[in-house]
């Protein structure tokens, strides 16, 4: 149920993060392979945004280590693009939107911190990426929640990193700039890049990633969709839970999740 996989691009070894002293995260133990596109799975509180951050070196570990590309996180901070969870950023702040993008070029400006022309065309092409080249000149305080969420992916895409967190990325974004945003990430992993999401919206996770890591407050599964994220592992996941989402559940009975025993007689 638990994937090792060799030459992993982040290994997470015996993690366990707490708040005051209060463990959320037990003994997480996982390797992710390079160049796929990796759903992070699991009910509200269950560590999603605790995990991310703990990899970021955002809050510390209670105990185990994290190597990222095999190296420490500060040795490869400027090949890791991190896009945090709506709610926790300040969108009252001063900027327009192509500072906001513009700051995803700071790790790779040199002494004097003034972004050149091939910055500035990075940074326009992201918000194109996205559609928002139209709003470069808006304060972002004054955008809607969804057009936010796409500078901030545009501000992580002008980043050209190789290993992308994304806390959320589509959560008050329309479905069809869900659908392009995809469609680009899946671009980047092509390309060799490892984008990890975490996402709610379990219908579109078969289609979507090609690697879960099931997660509520331990893991419970990390491997190839295909095979992990079947219905005995969204109960586990989910537990009683699952019967409320009942779209999720209507899916299961209708036996469109493969089970496990399917997927082992397929193997
Ligand atoms: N700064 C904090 N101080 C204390 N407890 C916290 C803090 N941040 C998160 N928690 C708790 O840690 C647990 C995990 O939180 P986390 O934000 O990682 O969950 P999540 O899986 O990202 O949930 P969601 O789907 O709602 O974003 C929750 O029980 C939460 O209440
Ligand atoms: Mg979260």
């Amino acid at each position: 149920m638990i994937s090792q996989v060799e030459n992993p691009i982040v290994e997470i070894h015996d993690l366990t993060v707490s708040y005051d002293k209060k463990p959320v995260l037990w003994d997480v133990d996982l390797s992710l392979p390079k160049g796929h596109l990796i759903g992070i799975i699991g009910p509200n509180g269950a560590g999603k945004s605790t995990l991310i951050k703990a990899v970021m070196g955002l809050i510390p570990n209670s105990s185990g280590y994290i190597k990222l590309f095999d190296q420490d996180l500060d040795k490869v901070r400027g090949r890791i693009s991190y896009v945090p969870q709506r709610e926790s950023v300040d969108w009252d702040f001063p900027a327009s939107v192509i500072d906001v993008v513009l700051m995803g070029r700071y790790g790779k400006l040199g002494l004097f911190k003034r972004p050149r022309k091939a910055d500035i065309e990075v940074a326009m092409d992201s918000l194109r990426k996205v559609d928002m080249e139209a709003f470069k000149d808006r304060q972002i305080s004054q955008l809607s929640g969804g057009q936010q969420q796409r500078v901030f992916l545009a501000r992580a895409l002008a980043q050209q990193a190789d290993l992308y967190f994304m806390d959320e990325p589509f959560a008050g974004v329309d479905a069809a700039t869900e659908k392009t945003i995809i469609k680009l990430l899946r671009e980047m992993t092509e390309r060799g890049n490892t984008v990890i999401v975490v996402h709610h919206d379990l219908q579109s996770v078969p289609q979507y990633f090609d690697w879960v890591i099931m997660l509520n407050m331990r893991l419970v599964a990390s491997g190839p969709t295909e095979s992990t994220f079947t219905s005995e592992v969204l109960q586990e996941t989910y537990g009683g839970k699952l019967t409320l989402l009942s779209e999720v559940g209507n899916l299961l009975k209708q036996g469109r999740f493969p089970s496990r025993e399917q997927t082992e007689v397929k193997n």
